[in-house]
């Protein structure tokens, strides 16, 4: 399989290298025309593991790179660390046509590509993703942001990136509840998109958690494949790109109400459940494909219901969520393994039953 996918974005597009080593990484920065000064933006995890491998490497290649380094964790994921970033930039120098290099997950990934929105009106970025999410799911898009005032990726830009550089053996230094939380994002596409790729990850598990790098490849660029081709359909979400919330509507509610205490995809994994269960009450999915939704969430480890979240905060959150949305929760809901359709009529009675249905005890489970 081929280990190079083009992003089709007209004149924003861009290829995915899917690799096991750093090793191509300075002749891939030479086929964008990188320019000799770069900006690498890590965390402390990763900056620890990885930082040294990668200046060096660019250093030996000719590159001129600084290297700040913030602390890990989503509460950097604020406005004194883009601050940071920028700082970083003006005191190496750069200029319109330096570049930054986002190595980390997606907290990384997301400030990286904010600040190269943002300095000097924007300039060029890479991704290389290290967690499982990021390799699957945030690296590609062209999202970028920050959390302001309590909310989640509040301030943003969509900016995509030059070049995205997926080196899978990465994962293996990941802890098992990040690697898990990656796996919701992929599950997810393919519920979305893909019965085969969904039948793929049903019978290979056991490959995957065992992180044979061959599996991890081409489940990799399986994956990109399906996000790369919903998001050149729709670049600014302004349609089908919201096929990709499937399960986040009740995930994001669980999310708040757990007080981040969980996993993003943990709570994806909890919001598919739900959603699966909505459209199975619906006759638009068989009661076996419900079943294996959640089969196969918990084959790679996933709880498919929530334990110490009262139900009202569940509901609390998602009123939340549909005043900033203008008044209507919209739910994406599977027609199957590999199809979803988007639906703003969902009843509270439906949501109620849905919500039961995933918390620990629920009444309807
Ligand atoms: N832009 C998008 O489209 C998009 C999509 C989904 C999520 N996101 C954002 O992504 C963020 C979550 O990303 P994440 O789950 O990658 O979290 P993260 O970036 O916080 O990484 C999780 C943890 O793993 C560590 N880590 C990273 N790579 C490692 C490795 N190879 N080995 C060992 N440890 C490693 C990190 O230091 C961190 O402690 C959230 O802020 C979310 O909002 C963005």
């Amino acid at each position: 399989m081929d280990s190079v996918l083009k992003v089709d974005l007209k004149e924003n597009s861009y290829n995915i290298i899917f690799e096991k080593s750093f090793d191509s990484l300075a002749r891939r920065l030479a086929e964008i025309g990188a320019p000799k000064k770069l900006l690498v933006v890590t965390d402390t995890n990763v900056g620890r593991l990885y930082g040294g491998e990668i200046t060096e490497l660019l250093t030996a290649a000719g590159y001129d790179a600084a290297a700040p380094v913030f602390e890990a964790g989503e509460k950097s994921k604020g406005m004194d660390t883009i601050l940071g970033i920028c700082g970083a930039c003006l005191e190496h120098k750069m200029d319109r046509k330096s570049m930054i290099i986002a190595l980390g997950g997606g907290v990384v990934g997301d400030m990286a590509g904010f600040a190269a929105a943002i300095f000097m009106r924007g300039i060029r970025f890479v991704q290389i993703p290290t967690t499982l999410l990021s390799q699957s799911d945030s690296s590609v898009g062209g999202k970028t942001g920050i959390d302001f005032g309590g909310s989640k990726n509040i301030l943003g830009a969509f900016h995509q990136p030059k070049l995205v550089y997926i080196n899978v053996v990465t994962l293996r230094t990941l802890p098992e509840r990040e690697f898990i939380s990656g796996m919701g994002e992929v599950i997810k596409h393919g519920i979305i998109r893909d019965g085969n790729f969904f039948d793929y990850l049903e019978n290979n598990a056991d490959k995957i958690k065992s992180l044979d790098d061959d599996t991890l490849m081409y489940m990799a660029r399986v994956n990109c494949a399906i996000k790369a081709a919903v998001v050149s359909e729709d670049e600014q979400e302004t349609g089908l790109r919201a096929i990709l919330n499937f399960g986040h509507t009740v995930g994001h509610a669980v999310e708040s109400a757990a007080d981040f205490a969980l996993t993003h995809g943990a709570c994806v994994g909890i919001g598919m459940c739900a959603a699966a269960r909505i459209a199975q009450r619906r006759d638009m999915l068989s009661a076996e494909a419900e079943k294996r939704i959640k089969r196969v969430l918990e084959l790679y480890g996933f709880d498919t219901s929530v334990r110490d979240i009262a139900e009202e905060q569940i509901y609390e959150h998602m009123g939340r969520d549909k005043k900033s949305s203008g008044g209507r929760l919209k739910f994406v809901l599977p027609a199957g393994i590999g199809e979803v359709r988007i639906f703003d009529d969902v009843t509270r009675a439906e949501i109620e039953d849905a919500v039961r249905s995933v918390i620990c005890g629920g009444r309807n489970k």
